[in-house]
C-alpha cells in the first residue's frame, strides 16, 4: 500500500513542487515567466515582475538570457520591480545589487533601461522615507507585481525582511541580521565591510503580488524551508507569512525538500515500502525521537511512531533492534583505509588492495581539514599513499586586510635585504620565508607574488576581491601556504599537496562560476595520473552554484569519464564527507572513524593553520562560528548521537557516506 499524494503532503502548508535539480526547476520557472510574457505581449500589454538578487535565481535569468538569445523572447513589454539593495553602497560597486542584475540579467536582454527599478541606496537618509513610499507607489502605478520571483535566507528572511518583520510591513530601511551579514561575508571579503543596513519591500509589498514563486537550493536551505512550509506563520520567520497568500508556490531541488516530513520522516504522514535503508531509517530515528538506547527500544515505541506494520512484518522491537544496532556497529572503524588481512565482511572499506592510493578531494583548501583531518592522520599512518588535491585557490576567501599585511610583510623583508623586490622574494624559498608559509614555490609565480605585493602597497588595499589579479594570485599563495602547513600538523608530507587552480574559479566570483570543458579535463587527467583506489571528497546536496557544489559535479563528471576510459581502478571506492554546516543522521553515515581526544586537538590545531581563514571579528561576536569550533562541535556531535544510540562513547568521530561512483 502506497501513500497517496495529498495524504504525504498533509503538513504542508504551502504549494511545494520538488525537482531533482535546481537546473530543472530554474527552467520550468523560467518557461512560466516566459509564456506570461508572451501572452500579455500578445494582448499588447505589459508584465509586472519582481525580481530576487543572491545565488538562487541565477539559473532563471541564465535560462531567461539564453531564451532571449535562442528563442526571440523580448522584454520589452516587461517591468521590473527589484525586492531590494544594500543601503550606503554605490551602485557602480561590485556587490551592489544595481550591479548583480546587470551582470546576471539587464545587460543580455532588451529590457528598456527606464523600465527596471531597484531600490536606490545612496540616498541620504532623510531621503529614505519618501522614496521607498515613491517606490510602492510605482509598482501600483503600474497596476502592481504579476510575479514575484523569492529566494530564503537562513534565517527566513524573503526580501530583507529579517525575523521581527511584520506581515503588513513595507517598503523601507532595515537593519541587516548578524547571520545574513554573515553569509554576505564571502562577497565583501572581511566582515565589518558588509553593509549594516538595506532597503527592501516590506512583507506586505511582497504579499500583494499576485503570484509568488519561491526558490531554495541545497541542503543548507533544507531546515528553514520545512520550519516556513509546515510551521505556524510567525514574525520570527517571514517567509511562513506566505501561508496567508493565495497563490504561492515552492520549488525545490531535492536538496533543499530533505527536511520536509514527507521526505524525511515518510512513515509519520503514510504507509511506506520497508525497504532495508528505510527501515534503517525508521529505527535510528525512532531511538533519538523517544531518547532510548536502539537495544532498549519497546514494541509500543515502533507502534506510537507510525512504525506497526514494519514491526508485523519485520518484527518484534527485539529482532529489529539487534539488526540495527549491528548495522550501525558496523559503520566504525578505525581503519578508514581497509584493515590489511582482516575479514571485512562488515567492515565499510575492503582489506585489499593494501596499500591503497587515495585520492582526497577539496574543494576550496582546508574543506579537507575541516571534514576529515583525523582521517587523514590514520590514512597516512597506516601506510597508505596520499594525495590531496585542492581544486581551487581559494583566494576569493581570503580578506583584503590579510594580502596587504603579507604585501607588506614580503615588501618589508625586501627593504631589509636592500634588494629589489622581485629579485628579493625569487629567493625567497632559500631565506626562509618559505618556512612560514609566505612565499611561493616557483620563480615565476614569485614574481607575481611580488608585483601583487608591490601593487597591494602602491595603490593601497585592493576594494573588492576581483579588483586585481595580482592581489587574487597574493592571496593564493597565502592559502596554499596554509594548506601546507595544515598537512604538515596532521602528519601528512606536504608533497601530497596538489594545486589544480581549476579555472571556472580563476576567472569567476562568487555567484559567476562558469565551470568548463576545461574544468572536467583538468580533474580527468589528476584521476588519471593518480588511479585512485579510494577517493574523499564533498560537496553532494551543497547549493549548485556554490563552489563546493560545482566541484562536486565536475568530479562526477569526471569520474564518470575515467570509468568510460578505463582509468579509475575497478572496485574504487567514492567516500563523501561532511561539511561541518551539515548534521548526518545516524543512517546517512556508512562510515564512522572515532577519534580520540589527542586526535580531535591535532586535527584542530591543523584546521587552526588557515588563518586567513579566521573570522575577521574578535571575541566575543565571533566565538561561536569560527570554522575550527564548528568541525570540532559537529564531530562530537557524532559521537553524542551514537552513544546515545547505546554504542561506544568516542571523544569525536568522523562522517563518511558512500556513494556509487557514477552517481547513481
Ligand atoms: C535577494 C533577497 C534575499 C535572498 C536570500 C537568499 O534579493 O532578497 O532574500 O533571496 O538571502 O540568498 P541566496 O540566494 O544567495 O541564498
Amino acid at each position: 500500500m502506497h501513500a497517496t499524494l495529498s495524504e504525504t503532503r498533509q503538513r504542508e502548508k504551502l504549494d511545494v513542487t520538488i525537482h531533482s535539480t535546481a537546473a530543472e526547476a530554474s527552467i520550468s520557472l523560467a518557461r512560466e515567466i516566459a509564456s506570461l510574457i508572451r501572452n500579455r505581449a500578445a494582448e499588447g500589454k505589459r508584465l509586472v515582475l519582481g525580481l530576487a538578487t543572491g545565488s538562487t535565481p541565477v539559473p532563471v535569468y541564465r535560462e531567461l538570457i539564453r531564451m532571449h538569445r535562442e528563442e526571440g523572447l523580448s522584454f520589452a513589454n516587461v517591468f521590473t520591480f527589484n525586492l531590494d539593495e544594500y543601503y550606503g553602497i554605490a551602485r557602480e560597486h561590485p556587490e551592489s545589487y544595481w550591479s548583480f542584475m546587470h551582470q546576471q540579467l539587464f545587460n543580455h536582454i532588451d529590457l528598456p533601461a527606464e523600465q527596471l527599478h531597484i531600490p536606490n541606496g545612496t540616498l541620504p537618509r532623510a531621503e529614505v522615507f519618501a522614496a521607498c513610499h515613491a517606490y510602492e507607489e510605482r509598482i501600483a502605478e503600474l497596476g502592481g507585481l504579476d510575479l514575484q520571483v523569492l529566494g530564503i535566507g537562513r534565517t527566513g528572511h524573503i526580501g530583507f525582511n529579517e525575523p521581527g518583520s511584520g506581515r503588513n510591513s513595507r517598503t523601507r530601511l532595515v537593519t541587516l541580521d548578524a547571520l545574513t551579514r554573515r553569509d554576505a561575508e564571502r562577497d565583501f571579503p572581511g566582515e565589518d565591510k558588509v553593509p549594516r543596513h538595506a532597503i527592501t519591500m516590506g512583507v506586505g509589498t511582497i504579499m500583494q503580488a499576485r503570484r509568488i514563486v519561491m526558490l531554495a537550493w541545497g541542503e543548507a536551505k533544507a531546515r528553514v524551508v520545512a520550519q516556513a512550509v509546515e510551521g505556524e506563520p510567525r514574525e520570527s520567520l517571514p517567509a511562513s507569512f506566505l501561508q496567508h497568500h493565495p497563490n504561492v508556490t515552492v520549488m525545490l531541488d531535492s536538496a533543499a525538500a530533505a527536511e520536509l516530513t514527507r521526505i524525511k520522516l515518510p512513515w509519520l504522514v503514510g504507509p511506506v515500502e520497508w525497504t532495508p535503508p528505510m527501515a534503517h531509517r525508521a529505527v535510528t530515528w525512532l531511538a533519538a525521537n523517544v531518547q532510548r538506547p536502539l537495544l532498549k527500544l519497546l514494541d509500543e515505541h515502533y507502534a506510537e511512531h507510525g512504525m506497526a506494520d514494519l514491526l508485523t512484518a519485520q518484527g518484534p522491537a527485539y529482532q529489529l533492534n539487534i539488526q540495527h544496532f549491528n548495522d550501525v556497529q558496523h559503520t566504525i572503524t578505525g581503519w578508514p583505509g581497509g584493515k590489511a588481512g582482516a575479514d571485512d565482511t562488515h567492515r565499510p572499506e575492503k582489506a585489499t588492495p593494501y596499500p591503497k592510493r587515495v585520492l582526497v578531494i577539496a574543494p576550496e583548501p582546508s574543506d579537507e581539514m575541516l571534514g576529515m583531518g583525523g582521517t587523514l592522520t590514520r590514512l597516512v599512518e597506516q601506510g597508505h599513499i596520499l594525495t590531496v588535491a585542492y581544486l581551487t585557490s581559494g583566494s576569493l576567501a581570503v580578506p583584503d586586510e590579510e594580502a596587504e599585511m603579507a604585501a607588506e610583510l614580503i615588501n618589508a623583508y625586501a627593504k631589509e635585504r636592500g634588494a629589489g623586490i622581485a629579485g628579493d622574494v625569487a629567493t625567497a624559498p632559500q631565506t626562509g620565508i618559505a618556512a612560514c608559509g609566505a612565499a611561493t614555490d616557483a620563480p615565476a609565480a614569485a614574481s607575481a607574488t611580488a608585483q601583487a605585493a608591490a601593487t597591494a602597497t602602491a595603490t593601497g588595499p585592493a576594494t573588492s576581491a576581483s579588483t586585481s589579479a595580482d592581489t587574487r594570485r597574493l592571496k593564493a599563495v597565502i592559502r596554499r601556504g596554509e594548506a601546507r602547513q595544515a598537512l604538515r600538523c596532521a602528519g601528512v608530507s606536504p608533497a601530497a599537496a596538489r594545486f589544480l587552480d581549476l579555472p571556472f574559479y580563476e576567472r569567476g566570483r562568487y555567484r559567476q562560476f562558469f565551470p568548463g570543458e576545461d574544468d572536467v579535463a583538468a580533474l580527468s587527467q589528476l584521476i588519471g595520473e593518480v588511479a585512485p583506489h579510494q577517493i574523499f571528497s564533498t560537496g553532494a546536496g551543497q547549493e549548485p552554484n556554490s563552489v563546493g557544489g560545482i566541484c562536486h559535479a565536475l568530479l562526477m563528471a569526471a569520474l564518470r569519464r575515467a570509468r568510460t576510459a578505463g582509468t579509475l581502478p575497478q572496485g574504487a571506492r567514492l567516500w563523501l564527507y561532511r561539511t561541518p554546516d551539515k548534521a548526518w543522521q545516524p543512517h546517512e553515515i556508512n562510515m564512522a572513524v572515532p577519534l580520540s581526544p589527542a586526535q580531535l586537538a591535532r586535527r584542530t590545531r591543523a584546521i587552526y593553520q588557515h588563518k586567513s581563514q579566521l573570522s575577521q571579528t574578535p571575541p566575543p561576536q565571533s566565538t561561536l562560528c569560527e570554522a575550527w569550533q564548528v568541525a570540532e562541535a559537529s564531530s562530537r556531535n557524532i559521537a553524542v548521537t551514537y552513544d546515545a544510540l547505546g554504542l561506544a562513547e568516542y571523544e569525536a568521530i568522523e562522517a563518511f557516506q558512500r556513494v556509487d561512483v557514477a552517481g547513481e
